[in-house]
């Protein structure tokens, strides 16, 4: 697997991909199909773009140059990107040191339907951890939209199903009465996906980039909107999760970075994905139920200490026996 800073003469994306699965590219995004007038040769473009909050790798800007910008690379690759392909960005939202948050997806969506292309779902990814907020409340989800470019687009339901609920749940009349109620293939994954943790501590797939993709996610959507064989492209593939992925399912990978580091980060994360030796964590292993720590469990407090907090609060006159027992029958505390 080669890292190219170049075009090499006479490339061709179409010739390159019948003896090579991926296409790894260190240097500015917006300048690699520079040299390439070839048909529209991509199926499904999923990436994280820089989300202009000031992390190491960029430089925050006015948000109308930002989109700008985005907007000017966006129509400088979509003449790549075949007549019924899928694009997939996911974003979060620019926050401004004072108020004024601006979800990112407000703004792409303009640029996106400018371009013609068609949303299909927003889909909502949702996580336990991050920020604790003081002034507003904690942010606990990013968005993932995804669009197409026409309507025989591909989509592979069976490819992005999560188990049922109720997966004994039964018919209780009619004719089926008795048989499984329930697809045997798993429900519809839906616009919520609240079962995929991001990468922070002690994942098992955290490397040094600051904000990488669960390897989870673009497998979840390079199972179900392409097929095998076809031509995934991250234009921001940071330490190339969405590669991993791809690779992992046969797809061939296109991947833009502009760090040098983090590239060669994901070219070994890549070619351990082909050998199957990636460490990744599974769609199907579950979220940790953090009810089962006993960390969870309500504290006891004794006596000495309700009565100082009391104390502090002004409260020392109210009725003691009155209020251990609200306490006692609340559940939340043994006194
Ligand atoms: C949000 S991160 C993407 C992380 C990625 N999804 C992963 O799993 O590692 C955005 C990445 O875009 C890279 N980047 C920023 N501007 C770029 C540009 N103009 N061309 C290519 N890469 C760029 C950054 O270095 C950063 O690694």
């Amino acid at each position: 697997m080669k890292i190219y800073k170049k075009i090499p003469r006479n490339f061709t994306f179409e010739d390159y991909f019948t003896t090579n699965d991926s296409f790894l590219w260190n240097e500015d995004a917006k300048t690699i199909f520079s040299k390439t007038t070839e048909k529209p040769f991509i199926d499904l473009l999923v990436t994280s773009p820089p989300y202009n909050i000031g992390k190491s790798y960029e430089q925050k800007k006015p948000l109308a140059d930002y989109f700008e910008e985005q907007r000017e690379f966006l129509n400088t690759i979509d003449p790549y990107l075949k007549p019924n392909s899928s694009i997939c960005y996911q974003v979060g939202s620019y926050i401004p040191k004072d108020i004024g948050v601006y979800p990112l997806d407000f703004g792409f969506h303009r640029i996106f339907e400018e371009m013609g292309y068609k949303l299909v779902n927003r889909i909502i990814w949702t996580f336990g951890h991050g920020f604790h907020a003081t002034k507003r409340l904690s942010g606990r989800h990013e968005v993932i939209l995804w669009y197409v470019k026409g309507n025989e687009y591909t989509f592979n339901l069976d490819g992005m199903r999560r188990p049922s609920k109720y997966p004994r749940k039964t018919y209780y009349r009619g004719p089926k009465k008795g048989q499984i109620s329930s697809n045997i293939k798993g429900k519809n994954a839906s616009d919520l996906w609240d079962d995929i943790p991001h990468v922070v501590g002690n994942h098992v797939e955290k490397t040094d980039h600051p904000c990488q993709f669960p390897i989870a996610l673009p497998l979840r959507l390079i199972r179900g909107l392409t097929n095998k064989g076809d031509v995934v492209f991250d234009p921001y593939m940071g330490v190339g999760s969405a590669g991993a992925a791809a690779l992992m399912e046969d797809r061939k990978f296109i991947g833009a970075e502009i760090d040098t580091n983090y590239v060669k980060t994901a070219k070994k994360r890549m070619i351990a994905a082909k050998k199957g030796e990636l460490e990744y964590r599974h769609l199907s292993k579950s979220i940790f139920d953090h009810k089962k720590s006993n960390l969870s469990k309500a504290r006891k407090y004794n006596k000495a200490e309700i009565d100082q907090f009391l104390k502090e609060k002004g409260m020392q006159d109210v009725d003691i026996n009155t209020l251990y027992q609200m306490f006692l029958e609340s559940g939340i505390s043994d006194v």
